[in-house]
């Protein structure tokens, strides 16, 4: 059985994480499938945004344990466990995460390493790695923290307690919520807006919004300048601005 079932609705890619039984708990092969299905599609100029999401139980109920139980330190360093991650964030395509049920430790994880969270009504985020012995590993302490506030996030990260859509909404962990018959296809209508835009500024616009995580005022503001400047050297610029002053709707050609 497939662990990732993807759908295509035109320029929007639908990842569903589906490994019903272990509630989407992230193991290797799952996360190898996710990057080996949605590697060809970042490069592909036709697919503007990727939907990620999984059943109404569960987003994913985190990090597979029992992959997990019995490795050695050096099991874990050698493997470099969790690093394989940084391909799932490393893809250009905006990736929207539309989470119901549990989001739980890499669920969490997953879907913040996502540029917009929506949830349902039943949505459950946590970190509950402390239960386990162990902290965060695919930057719960890092992201969670830059989103959340170290506060907030430490009393999540040391009490291992779930927040509800709610309160993940309140805290700015969560864009919208949405009554969870409505999630998908809300997110997806969002979707297929943001695949209409220029691909070139999509990535402009998320790499300079992560920048601000990163840098300081001063150079976060010179790289958004710098990466503004590069835009006029598409024809997108052009026909978006020519769009505008004609009153009609832009075609952009994603270039
Ligand atoms: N890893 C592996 N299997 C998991 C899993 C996980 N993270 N979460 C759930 N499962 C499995 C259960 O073992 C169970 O399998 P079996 O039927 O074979 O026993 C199946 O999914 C259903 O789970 P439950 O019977 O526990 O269902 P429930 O409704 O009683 O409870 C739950 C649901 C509260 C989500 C509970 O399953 C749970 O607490 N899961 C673990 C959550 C967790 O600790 N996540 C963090 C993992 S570590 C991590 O993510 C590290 C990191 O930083 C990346």
């Amino acid at each position: 059985m497939s662990n990732i079932i993807i759908e295509r609705e035109g320029a929007v890619v639908i990842a569903r994480l589906n490994r019903p039984k272990a509630l989407n708990a992230l193991n290797t092969s799952l996360l190898d499938e996710l990057l080996e299905k949605l590697q060809p599609l970042d490069n592909d100029p036709t697919v503007g945004c990727f939907v990620i999401t999984g059943s109404e139980r569960a987003f994913a109920a985190g990090a597979d344990i029992k992959e997990m139980e019995q490795k050695s330190y050096l099991d874990m360093f050698q493997e470099d466990f969790f690093g394989a991650w940084e391909a799932f964030t490393a893809l250009r395509t905006p990736k929207i995460a539309a989470v119901s049920g549990y989001a739980l430790g890499g669920g969490c994880e997953l879907s913040m390493m996502c540029d917009i969270i929506y949830a349902s009504e039943s949505a459950k985020f946590a970190q509950p790695e402390i239960k386990l012995g162990v902290i965060p590993g695919i930057g719960g302490t890092q992201r969670l923290t830059k989103l959340i506030g170290k506060v907030k996030a430490l009393d999540l990260i040391l009490t291992g307690r779930m927040m509800n859509a709610q309160e993940a909404l309140q805290a700015g962990l969560v864009a919208r919520i949405f009554p969870k018959e409505e999630l998908l296809d809300r997110t997806i209508e969002i979707a297929h807006q943001i695949a209409s835009y220029s691909k070139p500024s999509l990535i402009a616009a998320v790499e300079a919004v992560d920048r601000a995580l990163e840098l300081g005022l001063r150079e976060g503001l010179l790289f958004e300048r710098r990466v503004f400047h590069a835009l006029f050297a598409t024809k997108d610029q052009k026909e978006g601005m020519k769009a505008f002053i004609e009153k009609r709707q832009p075609a952009f050609v994603g270039g």
